[in-house]
């Protein structure tokens, strides 16, 4: 009988672990600030100042301390006679080095800040965003403006998700209906507080179409972490035509089984808390639900969008999002949440 091929013996782990850690410490940090909600891959004017910011006060730190731990070394193994001039290293390193620095740091600071606020600068979008334990209430209330075969309704609402054509100003006009919460596209721009009583307004251009994520930034109670929203930049032109679907009300159900969930969602009551434009719905306490089948995700950011998410949510929002405002509609029979569910995705 043939021996068993014998395996090689175990290696001795890597003898210097320090340094493999060394090395692939960075590779770890970085590797978590990719993707579509990364302040270190900007998409608009703002983001890129603030990038540049983090850069040169980074890269300018990190100098300055290399610099210092080297005099410092250099002072403490020198033979002291080759150490010489410690008055003059105190005024010239201790003061005069400082006060220089830190003067043109502020004088830099302030000067980007004001290209950031950008104040005074024509606007071309208004978009009012209203953070809401634990979802945003999105409103354009003029998109239609100047837009062909847009007359009468110019406003838009919608919710969790918010739309921006590249290469507009927009300024986004920021409250809240409860608690403190924080609005934050890392792509796009620094983060902003949305503060009861109060307005606070940031302008952007966005400049790189895609489909980024933004987050609440302000502990907001117990599903803060479970509080964020796509942001979609899009051409202008396709913009423009996003904005004119938009204001259309969503088309009639196409089949039985939707007709039937749209009576199901009116009798059911959701039209006291959800406006589905066109429709007897139109309650403002949620979202509004007026093209909710075309939304990249559901639930503030939490679920990618489908029939079937849309069914589950409904059965059991309350499972799903401990404490948010919606019921678990855990009464309705399986057919019903079907049809409910199949309206609701038919909304584009
Ligand atoms: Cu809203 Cu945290």
């Amino acid at each position: 009988m043939a021996s068993r091929p014998r395996r090689p013996p175990l290696r001795p782990p890597a003898r210097r672990p320090a340094a493999m850690i060394a090395a692939a410490a960075p590779a770890f940090l970085l590797s978590a600030c990719g993707g579509s909600q990364s302040a270190l891959h900007p998409a608009g004017t703002a983001a890129r100042d603030i990038f540049e910011i983090t850069l040169v006060l980074f890269i300018g730190g990190a100098l300055i301390f290399v610099g210092v731990m080297a005099i410092a070394a250099y002072a403490v193994l020198a033979r002291p006679e080759r150490f010489r001039g410690g008055i003059g290293w105190i005024l010239g390193g201790g003061v005069a080095f400082p006060v220089v620095v830190l003067f043109a740091l502020q004088v830099y600071e302030f000067a980007m800040t004001r290209r950031i606020v950008a104040a005074g600068t024509p606007v071309d979008l208004t978009i009012e965003v209203t953070g809401v334990m634990w979802w945003w209430d999105v409103r354009y209330p003029d998109a239609g403006r100047g837009l062909d075969g847009v007359d009468g309704n110019r406003e838009l609402r919608t919710a969790n998700e918010i739309v921006v054509p590249a290469g507009r100003r927009v300024e986004f006009v920021l409250t809240t209906r409860d608690v403190i919460h924080s609005f934050w596209m890392p792509t796009l721009a620094g983060k902003l507080d949305m503060i009861p009583g109060h307005v606070n307004r940031l302008t952007l251009v966005a400049d790189t179409p895609g489909v980024y994520r933004g987050q609440c930034a302000e502990f907001c109670g117990a599903q803060h972490a479970l509080m964020a929203f796509d942001v979609i930049v899009l051409e202008p032109d396709a913009f423009d035509a996003w904005v004119r679907h938009r204001l259309q009300p969503p088309a009639e159900p196409r089949d039985e089984l939707a007709a039937r969930g749209r009576d199901a969602f009116l009798e059911a009551g959701c039209g006291a808390c959800h406006a589905v434009r066109g429709t007897p719905a139109t309650g403002t306490l949620g979202p509004d639900l007026t093209h909710v089948g075309s939304r990249l995700t559901l639930g503030a950011g939490v679920f990618p969008n489908s029939v079937g998410a849309l069914a589950g949510w409904i059965a059991s929002a309350r499972h799903l999002k401990p404490e948010n405002r919606m019921p678990s509609f855990d009464v309705l029979d399986g057919v019903t949440l079907r049809a409910i569910a199949a309206y609701l995705a038919e909304l584009k």
